[in-house]
């Protein structure tokens, strides 16, 4: 049962009792998955954190807003059908790596067997978090206005969190500094100014400059330096 359409109003999912009354008690993999992969768990709720950010940046209403922070915190629940892979100790085989980028596919499968996530905003956004504005992204290769706008800030707002994590996330090394270390905004800053389109939708990348980057206060509740 996921309650009745009353509970279905936005709630602060930032907080225990919020997830509990958003059903996601009865989202198994996501639980079994942040068990196994707490890294992943801190990663989800700042992209989350950061996808609410961003959504606000853009003027956008209340449900597509919420509708950005589900997304944003169940982004990888895919990765559970590739945990052998995500937990490894160690460099990946190149099987493994072209193991983990059906991640994606599986966090949309999942989600849309939950009617409370099962909305196109919410599955798309997940399955295009790792889609490229110039089509070189996985796990379909979409590019442009093929990825929904969900699609295109996720992926914004879940490249920043890896690069300047202090815990590395999988695939994502070449986000950050050639030893592998965290960027600092500036140099994230950098990275987005120079992309030109290449990763990033760049209406996108402008606002997450502005409205994200050019908001110290915004980027010390994420405990980064600033
Ligand atoms: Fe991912
Ligand atoms: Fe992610």
């Amino acid at each position: 049962m996921y309650g009745n359409s009353a509970s279905l109003a936005p709630v602060n999912i930032f907080t225990p009792s919020g997830l509990m009354n958003l059903g996601y008690d009865s989202l198994s993999p996501m639980h079994a998955l942040w068990l196994l992969d707490p890294d992943t768990r801190t990663h989800s709720y700042r992209v989350a954190h950061i996808a609410e950010k961003m959504g606000t940046g853009l003027g956008l209403d209340g449900t597509t807003i919420d509708d950005l922070k589900k997304a944003g915190l169940l982004h990888d629940v895919g990765k559970i059908a590739v945990q052998s892979i995500v937990l490894k100790l160690g460099k990946l085989t190149v099987e493994e790596q072209d193991g983990i980028i059906w991640h994606p596919i599986y966090s949309g499968i999942i989600l849309s067997k939950n009617p409370r996530f099962s909305t196109p905003p919410i599955t798309r956004a997940a399955e295009e978090h790792h889609e490229r504005n110039d089509g070189g992204g996985y796990p379909f290769g979409k590019r442009g206005d093929e990825i929904s706008l969900g699609g295109k800030i996720l992926s914004i707002c879940d490249g920043f969190e890896a690069a300047t994590s202090r815990i590395p996330m999988r695939n994502y090394n070449h986000l950050r500094s050639g030893d592998g270390h965290p960027l600092t905004v500036d140099d994230f800053r950098q990275v987005v100014m120079a992309d030109n389109g290449k990763e990033y939708d760049p209406e996108i990348a402008g606002v997450f400059i502005e409205r994200v980057l050019g908001d110290r206060e915004f980027l010390r509740t994420l405990c980064l330096d600033v």
